[in-house]
């Protein structure tokens, strides 16, 4: 599958096989994670890989309950480390460590899509919590958690704004 047509054909999969996922492929995703762009190759992020169902179960607490947690062969939580971005002062310590989360996010979902598996961003949990159930230190983000596995649905896409929209030429 080309880069295009991974990005065009990839949807938020929330409904999982209990399949499990090959470790190769495991680390193929991981590490397109790792070469995502980060400001000034700073490269805050850490990605906690969590497979045991206790802790899964746990996640999804912290997360209001979402099934996707449950139900997933394995979730990664990608979170970042604000004092790596030091140098950047206080917009590289916020602003920067996000976007970088956000790309390291943005490639595990399209290299889970190019090998074959589902995946689902889910930004909705109590941070706090999470840092808990995975032991994080104190100054850590979260930036997401990502259920991955073999999807078990096969969403119709959802609606995008028409580029016409969107789209401005030369001035807003
Ligand atoms: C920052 C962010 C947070 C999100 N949080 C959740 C979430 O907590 N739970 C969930 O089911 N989906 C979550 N999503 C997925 C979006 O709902 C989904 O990307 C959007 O509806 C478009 O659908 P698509 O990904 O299939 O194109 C989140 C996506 C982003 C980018």
């Amino acid at each position: 599958m080309d880069c295009i047509e991974t990005i065009m054909t990839r949807r938020s999969i929330r409904k999982f096989k209990t399949e499990p996922v090959d470790e190769k492929d495991l680390m193929t995703i991981l590490d397109a994670g790792r070469w995502a762009p980060s400001a000034g190759n700073l490269q805050p992020c850490h990605f906690v890989v969590v497979k045991d169902p206790a802790q899964r179960q746990q996640l999804k607490a912290a997360a209001f309950g979402q099934e996707a947690l449950d139900t997933a062969p394995f979730v990664i939580v990608v979170c970042a480390d604000p004092n790596r971005c030091e140098q950047y002062g206080e917009k590289g310590m916020t602003h920067f460590l996000l976007m970088d989360g956000a790309n390291a996010t943005e490639n595990i979902l399209l290299a889970a899509r190019a090998l074959g598996y589902g995946s689902c961003w889910m930004g909705g949990f109590s941070e706090k919590k999470v840092r808990q159930v995975l032991g994080l230190p104190d100054h850590f983000r979260v930036i997401s958690v990502v259920p991955i596995g073999k999807a078990d649905e096969d969403p119709e896409p959802r609606e995008r704004r028409p580029l016409s929209e969107i789209v401005h030429w030369e001035q807003w």
